[in-house]
């Protein structure tokens, strides 16, 4: 039977979601494997019936694909899939939840709030700026508490832009994430295990060249410089490769996770978040980093499919 790559979805990442998809696809087709790409919707469970896959390849990011809710339906069935557990997921995917167990383990994160849509509500945007502003100070960085891509994500630099980045992030979702903003140099960590144990691939240095890592940096092409392996010394380049393996290990995660971080000026190592489901699109870091490793991303996505069905 086929390996398939479940793509697509409703979540607010979908186009992210089938462009990731297809590029596995074809990397596992590359390596003379039999694929079969399915969009996710409401038949799911008859697809599964019919294709009855070897192995499913999960690339659906955001809500029901990062979370853990198709993991869950996976586990019922026994269906062999790559990636990391639904308990993990759901861990993973809520950044303050994800940014508590690491903090734990001892890494950095910036430091942070946590607001319910129906707190602004009651206690009104003009109160919560004071304290948040407060709290926190400024700059801050606000973001739906779960989801990807950037999206409902906005840097605040004056206490009045806040209600409105506040407003942004509760249209992704019922929670806002509200961090102080760290600078440096953004990069994405992955960790791989195909097997042989946990290992981070070499990190990649971010350079938007509007200066916001945002959707559309993201995923236009060229709107982002893409630095290969990140300019780090080989201390700071251990320390990230630690940071990732660290949250990969202290979340439970299995087989791949992408930790995005940054490096600050003076050399810390600060988390920003984890995913479980780390895009592979033309325009993503996952592949660029496998590539500087000097691995075949047909390969790499062959033995990870090879190690779930072991
Ligand atoms: N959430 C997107 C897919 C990423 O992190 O790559
Ligand atoms: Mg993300």
């Amino acid at each position: 039977s086929a390996i398939l790559v479940l793509a697509g979805g409703l979540s607010h990442e979908r186009d992210v979601s089938l462009r990731s998809g297809r590029r596995v696809a074809e990397a596992l087709r590359g390596t003379g494997q039999e694929v079969v790409e399915r969009d996710v919707d409401a038949d799911l469970l008859s697809v599964l019936r019919a294709e009855r896959p070897a192995c499913v390849v999960p690339m659906l990011h955001g809500e029901t694909g990062e979370d853990g809710a198709i993991r869950e339906v996976l586990e019922l069935l026994d269906v062999p899939y790559v990636g990391s557990p639904p308990a993990a997921c759901r861990t993973a995917f809520d950044k303050p939840v994800a940014k508590a167990v690491v903090a734990r383990a001892g890494l950095l994160t910036p430091a942070s709030v946590c607001l319910p849509h129906e707190t602004f509500r009651e206690l009104g945007a003009a109160a919560v700026m004071a304290a948040l502003v407060d709290r926190l100070g400024l700059p801050l960085m606000v973001k739906p508490a779960r989801g990807g891509s950037a999206l409902g994500a906005s840097v605040v630099r004056t206490a009045e832009a806040l209600p409105s980045a506040m407003v942004n992030a509760f249209a992704y979702g019922a929670v806002a994430l509200i961090e102080q903003l760290v600078t440096g140099l953004e990069v994405a960590v992955p960790v791989l295990d195909d097997g042989s144990g946990p290992r981070a691939l070499p990190a990649v240095g971010i350079r938007p060249d509007g200066g916001v890592y945002d959707y559309t940096a993201r995923y236009t092409a060229g709107s982002t410089e893409f630095l290969t392996p990140a300019p780090l010394s080989g201390e700071l380049a251990a320390e990230v490769a630690r940071v990732a393996l660290a949250a990969h290990r202290e979340l439970g995660l299995r087989d791949v996770s992408r930790s995005d971080l940054i490096v600050d000026d003076a050399g810390r190592v600060w988390f920003l978040e984890v995913n479980v489901a780390p895009g592979f699109t033309e325009t993503s870091t996952v592949p660029l980093s496998v590539q500087a490793a000097d691995r075949d991303l047909g390969q790499v996505c062959a033995s990870l499919v090879q190690a779930a069905v072991a």
